[in-house]
Formats: structure tokens, sequence, C-alpha cells
């Protein structure tokens, strides 16, 4: 049923709807916090919540004794205790098409100046399904071990690793501090004997094998996790006393020379055909495997040029993950709900009668926007032959890796009679608001703003993410329900929270099942200890559009602190130069410039922004990896041909070391690096009186650093 059914519900049909869906939310809700196997999704589950309070609105008699709206999930676990990683634990980019291997490989070669010809060898390794792990070994002894987290802060599992046979607990030969890094997974037959005793026991079973080997890992009792035989590859590293090796297969050999696995189909290939020979080979064994992989993570061998081409933000420029085709099913489009986004975009989402797709039950999906369902694409081309997508249909959905579900296409021969081209709503669902369509966007967004209900929520959620607040115990859930209940509107009102109903007024808040006093006042000290933020998680928690973790990263590093950004913001408003100055910035372009001003100008955002701040104490933020470096926070020009590395590797350098790397030459520029055939960048520096380096001289002041 899709939202605007609710409108036609008789009270019968109502009643039996509320018990629908307080039934479905409950068995959710066990599935999320008590099993570790969340059998439906986040957007799922939230369109439950929404439609049982929109019924609920409507029809207040009948709210249930045991209404979902005054439940939030299970108790939360006691957790576990952080790990800060030294070195961050990345993720890698994704490549899908023998095409994108051979455009990575390019790339690194031209990151490097290598010609095309030039040797250049990879490793080829399986992609395990499972979840990485950071095993930390001193002396030779396993001291602790600690989850991926969110890259930065892990969970520590010291005492549940222990349990894992293919972890050793002493190393003979280990250099003094070595973080052995891999995935911990679990086999088929593992997984079977394990959901068959969960099911002997009444236990629901594991939705797959990642999940029950992450559910195993993350036990607060370890003679749990000894009782689920979990098994571990080790193929990377993190902090090192000295070398390892010299390149990524001699350190994989070295692993497996002290103990640990690694992986036996990996192999070294010269160059993008012999990586996708490797692929097909991996593809073809992949059936008879008795774990999963989901694709084949390329690395580039010598560890001197991984070294030379470092990291984007989140994921390194030397490997790749090329991921297995997705997997598709054939199933009926049963609705397309409407949901709306903390930006206000409408986004369209397909209620599919469940299908398994590659070992998942899935039951919706999305459709992207309108232009999509309706058969086009991004300029208006027709996409699937121009076959529009209806109710009624049956739809290919697939599934690539990780990601949310996707509708490929539809099959006309099965086509009802008497369907009906699909409208696409002219208002905002959950507030009523007109949802227009700018001229050149796909989008259509609820021009509600602050009164919309499905935005404000939605913008909290955001504001309590982890990598924005991360306030513990306070997840999206919870946020909804407190903002249902009134208590919550916007993001200032979470640290006036206590003020309201704490002490006293506690009660209030205790009286939501699910909550006892400890739980309350446990909150509250989370929220108290974030009224001290980093400045890149809060401008990355006022969900300003276009800006994600790593553009508000960008920012925070720019500006360093919250009064810089903030003028800068609302000078760049009325004065060119300042809006230069932050187009300026590598990375900040027209779309996000004009997002960032315009969010600083209209004064109800300002106003809410006033009223967060107020509570907040913001911690200034340094270009870190530059800090102490000789060019950190210099701007710098590079002109004329330089020798010894390529453009590309010189400016990734330099922005590693702090510095920003421009395109042209100011009286802000502070080093201008020229190399034979410097022309009119060097007059003109030359002019200003700037500091000219040489190639030589420019490698000389930063090496070392
Ligand atoms: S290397 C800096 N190698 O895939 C690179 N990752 O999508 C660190 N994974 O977070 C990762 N098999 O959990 C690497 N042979 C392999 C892998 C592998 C599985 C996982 C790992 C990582 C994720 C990235």
């Amino acid at each position: 049923m899709t939202d605007t059914d609710i409108s036609a519900l008789t009270e019968e049909q109502a009643r039996a709807e509320l018990e629908r869906l307080a039934r479905l939310i409950a068995e959710a809700d066990v599935a999320y916090h008590q099993e570790d196997a969340p059998r439906i999704s986040d957007a799922e589950y939230d369109a439950l919540r929404r439609r049982n309070l929109d019924i609920e609105e409507r029809f207040p008699e009948l709210r249930r004794a045991d209404s979902p709206a005054l439940r939030v999930g299970a108790a939360p676990a006691e957790g576990f205790a952080k790990v800060r990683h030294r070195i961050r634990m990345l993720s890698l980019a994704n490549a899908f098409s023998a095409q994108e291997v051979s455009e990575f490989d390019s790339r690194i070669r031209r990151f490097l100046g290598l010609d095309a010809e030039a040797p250049l060898a990879y490793t080829a390794e399986p992609k395990i399904d499972g979840l990485s792990l950071s095993l930390r070994y001193e002396k030779g002894v396993l001291v602790q071990a600690a989850t991926r987290g969110d890259g930065a802060e892990g969970e520590n599992v010291t005492a549940n690793a222990r349990t894992v046979d293919d972890i050793p607990e002493r190393i003979a030969d280990a250099p003094e501090v070595m973080e052995v890094r891999g995935e911990v997974y679990m086999a088929h037959d593992d997984f079977a004997a394990l959901n068959a005793a969960q099911e002997a026991r009444n236990l629901r079973p594991f939705a797959n094998p990642r999940n029950a080997a992450a559910g195993s890992l993350r036990q607060l009792d370890a003679s749990i996790t000894a009782a689920r035989p979990l098994r571990f590859f080790a193929y990377a590293w993190g902090e090192v006393s000295g070398r390892l090796g010299e390149t990524q297969s001699g350190v994989l050999e070295r692993f497996r020379s002290m103990g640990f696995s690694v992986n036996p189909l990996t192999g070294i290939c010269d160059g993008p055909e012999a990586l996708i020979a490797r692929y097909e080979h991996i593809a073809a064994e992949r059936a008879m495997l008795p774990y999963d992989i989901d694709g084949v993570v390329y690395k580039l061998d010598r560890l001197d040029l991984q070294e030379r081409l470092g990291f984007r933000s989140t994921t390194p420029r030397w490997a790749i993950a090329h991921k297995f085709a997705a997997e598709e099913a054939v199933t009926e489009l049963l609705g397309i709900d409407i949901q709306v986004g903390r930006t206000g975009a409408l986004s369209p989402v397909a209620r599919l009668r469940p299908v398994t797709v590659g070992g998942v039950v899935v039951s919706n999906a999305t459709l992207h926007n309108e232009d999509y369902i309706a058969g086009k694409g991004g300029d208006g081309e027709e996409i699937r032959g121009g076959r529009d997508i209806r109710v009624g249909d049956w739809v290919t959905v697939y599934r690539a890796g990780d990601v949310i579900p996707k509708i490929k296409d539809v099959d006309l021969s099965r086509r009802p009679e008497g369907t009906e081209a699909y409208r696409f709503p002219d208002t905002c669902p959950a507030c009523g608001s007109h949802a227009v369509r700018e001229p050149g966007e796909a989008v259509r967004r609820c021009t509600g703003g602050l009164v919309c209900p499905a935005q404000s929520v939605e913008k909290l959620k955001h504001f309590v993410s982890r990598a924005a607040f991360d306030i513990e115990g306070l997840g999206a859930k919870q946020v909804e329900l407190f903002h249902t209940m009134g208590w919550v509107n916007e993001p200032a009102d979470i640290f006036t929270l206590q003020e309201r109903y704490g002490p006293g007024k506690l009660q209030q808040v205790q009286s939501l099942e699910g909550w006892g006093e400890k739980s309350a006042t446990k909150l509250f000290a989370a929220i108290d200890e974030r009224r001290r933020i980093p400045l890149n998680r809060l401008i990355f928690g006022l969900g300003i559009r276009h800006v994600g973790e790593s553009t508000a990263t960008l920012l925070a590093r720019h500006y360093g602190s919250w009064s810089a950004f903030e003028a800068a913001m609302r000078a760049a408003q009325e004065d060119e130069a300042e809006r230069q100055g932050l187009l300026d910035i590598d990375g900040v372009g027209n779309v996000l410039a004009t997002a960032l001003i315009e969010t600083f100008a209209e004064p109800k955002s300002r106003a809410a922004m006033e009223r967060l701040l107020a509570h907040l104490e913001v911690e200034d933020v340094e270009a870190p990896s530059g800090a102490g470096s000789p060019v950190a926070g210099k701007t710098v020009v590079f002109t004329g041909t330089l020798e010894k590395m390529t453009r590309a590797e010189a400016k990734a350098r330099a922005e590693s070391l702090g510095a920003k790397v421009s395109g042209s030459v100011s009286k802000k520029t502070d080093i201008v690096v020229a190399g034979p055939g410097a022309g009119s960048k060097l007059a003109q520096a030359e002019k200003l009186g700037l500091e000219v380096l040489t190639e030589d001289d420019w490698l000389a002041l930063i090496a070392g650093a």
C-alpha cells in the first residue's frame, strides 16, 4: 500500500494494518538488536515505522498498547571498548568491467610517468567476503585485535580474536611492532552447521556467512566466539617498525612464514590483460571455494611505487576491487513508495514481492527518479528501450555488492492488462508542500524546508550519524522517536534534552519502553561528550547539500576554525573575491560553493546553526599529515616540465604534506616550483618577488617530511 492509501483505509483495515506493522517492526527489532542479522534494510524499516505513525495519526484511538511508536528497538548491547587505529583502515575503490581495470592501470602509469609498455606488476587476490580485522603484535605477542569500525576507530575484540585458530598468539621473528590486517570469515560448512544449531535452539538463522562471522566476532562473551569456527586470511598491514618486504607479494610470503593463512589463489600479474585472465580464473573457481568471495583485489606489487601513489581521502590509489557481476532475480512490483530525504529529494522506492538475490531476501529497490521510471536517462535519452515501469509489472532486480538493490529491466510480455503509467507526485507525501523539479535536475524536491517533518527527521538522523556527531545511544530510530514525541525538532534540541527532560522529568524518557534510568543517564552523558566536537564533524553534521564527509574535512582543514569558516561563508555572499577564494580550494566547484553560500545566507538555517553553536565547543582542525612539514599551509604552484615526477604525483605529495596546490600565481602564492619551459607563471612570480624553486630544491625541501 502506498502513503495515499492511508486516507482510504476503513477503521477495520487500519486496525489490521497496525497489528501487522507492530508485528513486522518487533520482528525486525529482534533480528537487528539481538541477532546481529537484520532482515530488512534501514530504509524499509523506516518506511514501516513511518506508515505506522501515519495511520496512528489518522486513527489515534486505534493506537495499540504495544505500538512501535512507544518503543525504541531492543536495549543496545553494552559496547566494546573503542580502539583508535594508529594507521587508518581504508576501503577500496571498485571496478566493474575490464575497461575500468584498464583505466586503473592507465591512471597509475600516468601518475608515475610510465608508458604503456613499461613493466608493472600487480598482485591479484580474492576479495574475501567477511569483515576486516587489525591484529597488533608487540615483541611477537598478540596484544590487541580491533574491528575496522569507521576506519579511524574500531572495537576492541582481542579476547574473541584469540579464539580464532588462524590467528597466531606468538610470532617468532616479528618486528618490534607489527599490525597484521586481514579478513575474518566463516566457511560454508561451518555456517551451515551454525545455522542448524540456531534452528535447533529455536533461534533465528543468520542470513549469510558474513553476518554470521560479524555476529560471532562481535560477541561480548568470548566463549560464544570460541564455539563458532572463524577463520582469517592476512592481506595487509598497519603500523610496523621496520620493513616487512619490498613488494606486496613478498610481504604476503613473509606473513605465511610467520604462520598466517594467506589466500592460495593470490597471483602476480604483469598488466591489465593478465589481471583479467586471473579474474576469470578466480571467478571460475568461485563456486568450488569453501567460503564466499565477492571479487578480486588488484594491488600494485612494488611498495615503493605504492608509497609514491599514496591515497585519496578513503581509498589507496594503488589498489582496486574488481567486483563480480551483480546477481539478478525476477519479481513483481507491488507498489511504489516515495521517501523524502534530508534535502527534500523525493526518492521512489519499489516495493517488491520478496525474492532472493545472491543469498539475501530483497523486498525493495531504488527506482532513482521519475525519469528512470519513465524509461529516460539523465539527458532525456531512452533507457531500457524506452520501456516505463508500472505497478504490477515483472521486473529484474540486481544487487552489486553491498549497495541497495536496483531495478534493471521490465518484462513487457508479462505486463497485466489495464495498468497505467506511474504518475510521480508533485506534492510532498510527508508535508503536502509543492514538490518541484528545477530545470536540468533529475530530482524533484519538497519545498517545505523546515516545516516538512520528513526533512527535519532525516536531517536529525544525519546529524547523529557515525561520521557526524555519533552520539552513543542516539541512533536513527531513537531520533525518529524523539522527533515523533515532539522532543527534538532540530539539532540544538538534542543538547537541551537533559534540561527539559532531565532529573525529575527523566521519568518521561524512561516511560518509553526499552529505556531505564540507566540508559537515559547514559544517553545524557553521551550527549555531553559531544558538546566538544571537531570542526570537520560539525560541518558534515550540518547536512548541507553536496557536503560529504571528505568535503567537510577538506573545508575544516582549509579554514581551521568555525569562526574562520563561518566568516568566510558569510563574506562570500557579498564579496566576489571571497567567493573566488572559496572556489580556489582544490575540490570546491560552483555547485558546492553555491550550496554553502546559500545555506549561510538563509536566515532560518543560520538561526538554527546559531542555536546549535551556543551549546558547542568546536575543536579546531589542522592539516594533520602536513603538521610540522616545512610546506604545511603554504600555497604552491608547479609550472614548466617536472622531470622526476609527474604533475599528479607532485600535487598529491604536496597536498599530503599539508600544502595547497594552485594553478595560478597570485599574491597569495608562497612557493613556485619552476621546471624547464616555465613561461608566464614564472614571469608573474618574479614580478611579485615570490620564492621560486627548482624541482631539486623542492625535493630537498620536502625530503624527510
Ligand atoms: S586490501 C588499503 N585485500 O574489502 C587496502 N581488502 O572493499 C585495504 N577485503 O575493507 C584493503 N579481501 O575488508 C584488501 N585481499 C583483500 C581483501 C580485502 C577482502 C575487504 C576489506 C576491505 C574491503 C574493501
